[in-house]
């Protein structure tokens, strides 16, 4: 038995939305491959160029397949080969898509025996693999489609909420920022006056993603708490922030833990302008930039 799948990128955080919201992409995705193998091993090829590891405790799709193995005791092993589009160490949830495929992929392959809840329950595995820590935010859209809240990761409780009809452009500028590191200079403790400034932009932007209310999704599109501690890693994101704004943009942040950076627009010749203004800003200061222009998927 086989399945092919597509597993597509995903932009976490939402900017407000640490840890909580994240969103599914049509673009970039990546390709998957699983069979179930007559032997007990579960092994990893990848066809793509990144030289990720391919052993499977130490692979983000092998450490899921070595999870639900165990808890179902299956004698079989499983074959996968990924062909990896989303870049990993982007932000744009290149771990997530491998483990979330590999949960999704067994799933279907095993007969549907496992709920969406317990697919990111072996998921996180992939995620705690990648990056130390068992976040969803990536993950549940990843399986959902569309637009999720993470409302709790234990016990798992996933709300998928409404996908408005709008453009998301991401740049991924060249430059590496870990997951790890940009967790770690987190602060540890908040001010009372930030919490309550970002439990207003969460729910605004949760009820203007609700309301398909484009205008309150732009206003409540603004981090006091996470993006100004970790944009000090990216270059220019001051600048392209401000220049996507100008254009048109609803607005946007890092997307995920960084480096890259997203925006949604209504309009596709606003998406195209801030794609093109986004490649021409790392252009100058000579950093490689990819640039992607989709929708929510
Ligand atoms: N919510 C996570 C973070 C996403 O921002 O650290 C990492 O991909």
């Amino acid at each position: 038995k086989k399945i092919k799948l597509k597993v597509p990128a995903t932009v976490a955080n939402l900017v407000c939305g640490f840890d909580i919201l994240g969103m599914a992409v049509h673009e970039p995705y990546d390709e998957m491959e699983i069979t179930i193998s007559k032997g007990p091993e579960i092994t990893i090829q990848h066809e793509d160029p990144f030289g990720l590891p391919e052993k499977a405790s130490e692979n983000v799709a092998g450490i899921v397949l070595m999870k639900i193995k165990e808890h179902f005791q299956l004698t079989h092993g499983f074959e996968v080969i990924i062909r990896k589009h989303i870049k990993p160490g982007s932000g744009l949830g290149s771990s997530a898509a491998s483990a979330a495929g590999a949960a999704f992929g067994a799933n279907a392959l095993l007969g549907n025996i496992l709920s969406r809840e317990e697919m990111i329950h072996f998921a996180m595995f992939g995620e705690e693999l990648a990056s130390g820590v068992r976040h969803a935010d990536n993950i549940a859209p990843c399986i959902y489609g569309g637009i999720t809240l993470v409302k709790s990761t234990h016990p798992i409780d996933i709300i998928p909420l409404n996908a408005p009809d709008l453009f998301v452009i991401a740049v991924h500028p060249q430059v590496e920022v870990k997951t790890s590191d940009s967790r770690q200079i987190l602060k540890k403790n908040i001010s009372m006056k930030s919490a309550v400034e970002q439990w207003g932009n969460i729910a605004g932007l949760v009820a203007g993603i609700q309301k398909n209310d484009f205008a309150l999704i732009g206003r409540s599109l603004n981090d006091v708490i996470v993006e100004p501690v970790r944009s000090i890693l990216i270059p220019k994101f001051d600048e392209v922030k401000m220049k996507s704004l100008q254009i048109g943009a609803l607005g946007g942040g890092i997307s995920g833990s960084g480096p890259s950076v997203f925006m949604l627009a209504a309009e596709k010749e606003t998406a195209k302008k801030i794609a093109q203004m986004m490649k021409s800003v790392y252009d100058e200061i000579e950093v490689e930039s990819f640039v992607y222009v989709s929708k929510i998927n």
